[in-house]
């Protein structure tokens, strides 16, 4: 079925300040689960990816792709728009039902600018105690945002996860100091994230041995994902 403009265009920014995070892994991871849904009308979603930050992550992984097996969605190059992001942004809202956009690790102007018009922002966590505590920046910045777009949602995804995703005593309470709702579905460690980012693919067309588990945990993302945006689910739901 051919593609018209759907009820919204939700747009959900990856930051943290804390570098290395997952902010990219998790962009790209989501916007192929997203990729591969449905609206309730039984169009596939649109998804574009934005980058907005200089060091390029995502353009490099869509550049990465095969020519025959290319991302089924666009990366746009949003690096020079600095505190303009937004203001970019905003001219794709009519072509695409999802935008996703990479921030850089900073508190700049750059995700301030993302998250004037997102929807959602997803922090990502490694959860060892330093990673947590060098993530504190970011609240500040939300909260600035936040007079402005009321609107904003923000939760914090655990990733890189290990041991069973047990998350200790110790990460929790720190995690409870940052102030932020956590979503309940967490992300492993797992070499299908950074195989797929090598490659140029996702982690659905991936061949290694953690490609369902990472699937499986992206899956459950979204449907929370979906959830806090209040998106209509697809009646037929992706692989799990
Ligand atoms: N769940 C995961 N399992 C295994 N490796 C992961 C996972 N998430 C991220 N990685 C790896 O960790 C490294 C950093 O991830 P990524 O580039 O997504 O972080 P980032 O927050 O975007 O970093 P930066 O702040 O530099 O932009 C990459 O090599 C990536 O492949
Ligand atoms: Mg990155």
């Amino acid at each position: 079925m051919e593609w018209t403009k759907g009820m919204k265009c939700w747009i959900i920014s990856f930051i943290n300040q804390k570098g290395g995070c997952g902010k990219s892994t998790l962009c790209m991871s989501i916007a192929s689960a997203i990729s591969r849904r449905h609206r309730p009308d039984g169009v596939q979603y649109k998804v574009l990816v934005a980058s907005a930050d200089p060091q390029g992550t995502v353009l490099r992984w869509s550049s990465a792709a095969p020519d025959d097996k290319p991302l089924p969605f666009p990366v746009i190059n949003l690096n020079a728009s600095g505190d303009k992001v937004h203001r970019e942004l905003k001219k794709f809202v009519d072509n695409y039902d999802f935008i996703l956009v990479d921030t850089p690790a900073s508190v700049s102007t750059i995700p301030y600018s993302a998250l004037l018009v997102s929807d959602l922002a997803l922090m990502p966590l490694i959860p060892s105690p330093p990673d947590l505590w060098s993530s504190f920046e970011t609240k500040p910045v939300i909260d600035n945002v936040r007079e402005i777009n009321e609107d904003l949602q923000v939760r914090l995804v655990i990733n890189r996860c290990q041991s069973n995703l047990n998350v200790s005593k110790e990460i929790l309470n720190i995690v409870d100091k940052l102030d932020m709702p956590v979503c309940h579905s967490k992300v492993s460690m797992l070499t299908a994230f950074g195989e797929a980012a090598g490659a140029g693919t996702s982690i659905y067309d991936c061949k290694y041995e953690t490609r369902r588990a990472a699937v499986l945990q992206i899956e459950d993302l979204v449907d929370e994902v979906f959830e806090i945006l209040g998106v209509e689910k697809e009646e037929v739901v992706n692989e799990r």
